[in-house]
């Protein structure tokens, strides 16, 4: 019988009989995959240096900031070095394969922990603190991109908090890693994790990619916001393309009907 299907049905029928590629199995069976040296250390100086760069440029007045968390809020805007990381070729080769039916970026933000300022990922957490159930394939993604070298433990993440242990995670193994400069660690965004205090400083960047089903943290669609984007044209489309204004929702079914963003 010929019969006429959603593209959007094809799409999810062929997840579930596509074979999946080694690396993602591994991320579904263990909520993470470290990826070695997906930049190099010149890169990362680089992007270390773009932060540098910025503070003091609104809204990076951290230095004279009594609520200071480390945070360096969406440096991709003005940095064409966080936009090559935010567009990273192999990263994306994995997010296509476990969001076939698309997403987008939900969170981008950079992370300085200083021995004397800590910032306030040292908490236990997960990256998306809403979601109450765990799912069967992820909803959301987090990359986070070490950029500095450090003899310390920096990281530590719950092993199968993401899954099996998702509300008895008093019960998980601590796995302890010490990434080199341009290493990554791509997880399942319920896998819970803490950044660890270092004597020295470090810097680490963190994407979080997700299924357009779930909210962004913020959407990038005001004006002011499109004028600093539009403001350096470097890879503009591809940028436009992760932020997800396809995914947008309309105030009303007149913006619905006349919808342009950019
Ligand atoms: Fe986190």
């Amino acid at each position: 019988m010929e019969q006429e299907i959603h593209p959007g049905l094809e799409k999810v029928c062929n997840f579930v009989k596509l074979k999946n590629s080694n690396q993602i199995k591994k991320l579904y069976e263990s909520g993470f995959l470290y990826l070695e040296n997906i930049i190099d250390l010149e890169d990362c100086n680089k992007l270390v240096d773009d932060l540098n760069n910025l503070r003091g440029i609104y809204p990076y007045h951290l230095d004279d900031n009594k609520s200071y968390s480390g945070v360096f809020r969406s440096p991709f805007l003005s940095s064409n070095n966080y936009r090559d990381l935010l567009l990273h070729k192999e990263v994306h080769g994995y997010l296509n394969e476990i969001f076939p039916t698309n997403y987008q970026l939900h969170l981008s933000r950079c992370v300085e922990n200083k021995a004397t300022q800590i910032a306030a990922t040292i908490e236990w957490h997960r990256d998306i603190p809403y979601l109450h159930s765990p799912s069967k394939f992820p909803l959301c993604i987090s990359v986070l991109t070490f950029l500095s070298s450090c003899s310390e433990i920096q990281i530590e993440i719950l092993k199968d908090s993401h899954d099996k242990k998702f509300y008895n995670f008093e019960d998980c193994e601590i796995l302890r890693l010490n990434p080199k400069p341009g290493d990554a660690l791509l997880f399942d965004s319920n896998l819970i994790h803490r950044t660890l205090p270092t004597a020295e400083t470090v810097f680490y960047n963190l994407y979080m990619f997700s299924s357009p089903v779930i909210k962004p943290v913020v959407d990038y669609s005001s004006n002011e916001v499109l004028r600093k984007i539009v403001s350096n044209q470097y890879r503009l489309s591809e940028v436009f393309n992760q932020i997800g204004y396809d995914f947008l929702v309309p105030k009303d079914d007149f913006e619905y009907l006349n919808k342009k963003i950019y």
